[in-house]
């Protein structure tokens, strides 16, 4: 039996209509620690096929599988109480048409307990979406900057400058119209992100779309400062952890080299001892 949403965490619904109301908190988790600490403070935790970049050093999120996005949702599951949980379906598991990606998203919904479902794609996925939402399958849309068309994009470009903003609007419309309880919005101008905010009727989740929209969302790791040396425009670094870990490690490296780790406090005495806590060593 998989785990299922918490009668207290937030659904769909509740994350739909906070449109004009609360700005929504997001953020990415793709293990349980993770999500413990993300789950407070957020309104909705997505596992996004960022994964696959981040934790699995793939060079784009083409190689992520529906194995890997299930492993990693149902370890977030475990952490979280309160936030709406969201699974990225990954490439190849829901382009090819809406039964498809039926299949693919109730068996993410069903073995990870996520209360719905994130796809890449504006007009394209229209029907697609209409069909998921019309059984029972909430989605999340993502416009603008799609990743995992990067090969189509020919890299991670800003989308909807000039002209192409009619492009970006009507894909943003179109999956509103479709069913779509919010959207991502990546990668685009302010004043499109604002346009297109102000005129549909669904809570637009920005990512490197500037504060006019609905929410933001992050990589944890980005804005963890975890993630190497990568630091687009759009992140900002709330914490420098790779660097304080990178730190830890060195210690941790010079006190075996120089044998002052372990010392008497880490070490096992021969007779039973009563430690700090009560508990016995
Ligand atoms: O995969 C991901 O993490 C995402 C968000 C950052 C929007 O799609």
């Amino acid at each position: 039996m998989s785990a299922t949403a918490g009668s207290k965490a937030l659904t769909p619904p509740d994350v739909a209509a906070c449109k004009g109301e609360k700005p929504l908190v997001c953020l990415t988790a793709y293990t349980t620690p993770v999500a413990r600490l993300v789950d407070p403070h957020c309104d909705v935790v997505l596992v996004g096929d960022s994964v696959g970049m981040v934790l699995h050093g793939l060079q784009s999120t083409i190689g992520v599988t529906l194995d890997m996005m299930m492993l990693h949702g149902k370890a977030v599951r475990r952490g979280l109480e309160h936030a709406l949980m969201v699974v990225d379906m990954p490439f190849g598991s829901y382009e090819e048409s809406p039964e498809q990606a039926f299949r693919n998203a109730a068996r993410v919904m069903a073995e990870t307990g996520c209360a719905a479902v994130k796809l890449e794609g504006g007009e394209a996925m229209v029907s697609t979406i209409r069909f998921l939402a019309a059984r029972g399958v909430p989605v999340m849309a993502h416009v603008g900057l799609t990743p995992q068309a990067v090969n189509a994009f020919g890299g991670y470009k800003v989308q909807g400058r000039g002209e192409d903003a009619q492009r970006i609007r009507h894909d943003a419309f179109a999956v509103a119209e479709a069913g779509a309880f919010a959207v991502v919005l990546e990668k685009v101008p302010e004043a499109l992100a604002r346009r297109i905010t102000e005129e549909i009727a669904i809570p637009t989740i920005g990512i490197g779309a500037s504060p006019a929209c609905d929410g933001q969302i992050l990589v944890v790791d980005d804005m963890l400062g975890l993630f190497g040396d990568f630091r687009p425009k759009f992140v900002k670094r709330y914490a420098e952890l790779g660097e304080t870990a990178s730190e830890a490690i060195a210690s941790y490296a010079r006190e075996v080299r120089e044998r002052r780790f372990p010392a008497a406090e880490h070490v096992f005495a021969d007779a039973p001892e009563t430690v700090k806590g009560g508990e016995t060593a």
